[in-house]
């Protein structure tokens, strides 16, 4: 039986940065491939869990604006198993009333990924259930400097329109989804590394050695367990 802390105690939006395929494969002495492969299996396990356990947002970073620079056949894996994902799971993750979504530059994205994204958030649109945020061809820096030339335009054509906390928040591609408050990232490294630099602001942090393929129901489960003892003071004292 696996110990959860009480829903008044789960975190609202968990962002994972899932590291590690790589290695996992490594020590098998299996094809990097197969770790992403792998890999997808352990999605399919968080996004199950966080849709039943009733966490609200659920943010993946699948692609970087930095993968491009991998191996060409590391990057053609990586988008044809997101394709595969999106196709397989949409009719389930509309079952369970998750809401998909994704964050980054979509347009830069081969038209098949683009297609799969726009069909899933399409069919997905009215659910109420877990946000499935899945971050593609996504980096922050790109992602607040896209915010800042929208507010900027904006403001060009308004010069009432006011530049502040909300406003700024609403320009970048998480509109709406709130501040994280758990971020995991598995395989031992302890980075950021251009993930929701301005969403993490307040957010817990959680770093543990498990490569992403190994990140099972009971690692997720505590790691909700160490977020539900943290302190959390936003600044303030109590
Ligand atoms: C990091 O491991 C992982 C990635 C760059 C890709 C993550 C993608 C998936 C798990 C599959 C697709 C996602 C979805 C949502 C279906 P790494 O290759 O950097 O590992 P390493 O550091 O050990 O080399």
């Amino acid at each position: 039986m696996i110990e959860l802390p009480d829903k008044e105690f789960l975190p609202g939006h968990v962002a994972i940065i899932m590291d590690g395929n790589g290695r996992w494969a490594q020590a098998r002495k299996l094809p990097r491939s197969m770790g992403h492969k792998a890999g997808v299996e352990q999605v399919r396990t968080i996004v199950k869990m966080s849709s039943r356990i009733g966490i609200k947002t659920l943010t993946l970073y699948a692609f970087s604006t930095e993968n491009w620079k991998r191996p060409k056949d590391e990057v053609g894996v990586l988008m044809q198993l997101l394709i595969e994902y999106l196709k397989k799971e949409v009719r389930e993750l509309n079952e369970q009333n998750v809401r998909f979504r994704s964050i980054g530059d979509r347009f830069a994205l081969p038209k098949e990924v683009r297609a799969a994204i726009d069909e899933a958030e399409e069919i997905t649109k009215d659910n109420t259930g877990l946000n499935l945020v899945v971050a593609i061809n996504y980096g922050s820096r790109a992602e607040i400097l896209r915010a800042a030339n929208t507010l900027a335009e904006k403001r060009a054509a308004d010069p009432d329109f006011v530049i502040d906390e909300q406003s700024f928040s609403e320009a970048l591609d998480t509109n709406g989804l709130g501040d994280v408050d758990l971020m995991i990232r598995t395989s031992g490294e302890q980075r950021i590394s251009n993930y929701l630099l301005y969403q993490l602001a307040y957010a817990e942090l959680y770093f543990t050695d498990v490569y992403w393929p190994d990140f099972g129901e009971e690692e997720f489960a505590q790691a909700l367990m160490n977020f539900a003892h943290r302190d959390r003071r936003f600044g303030t004292v109590k």
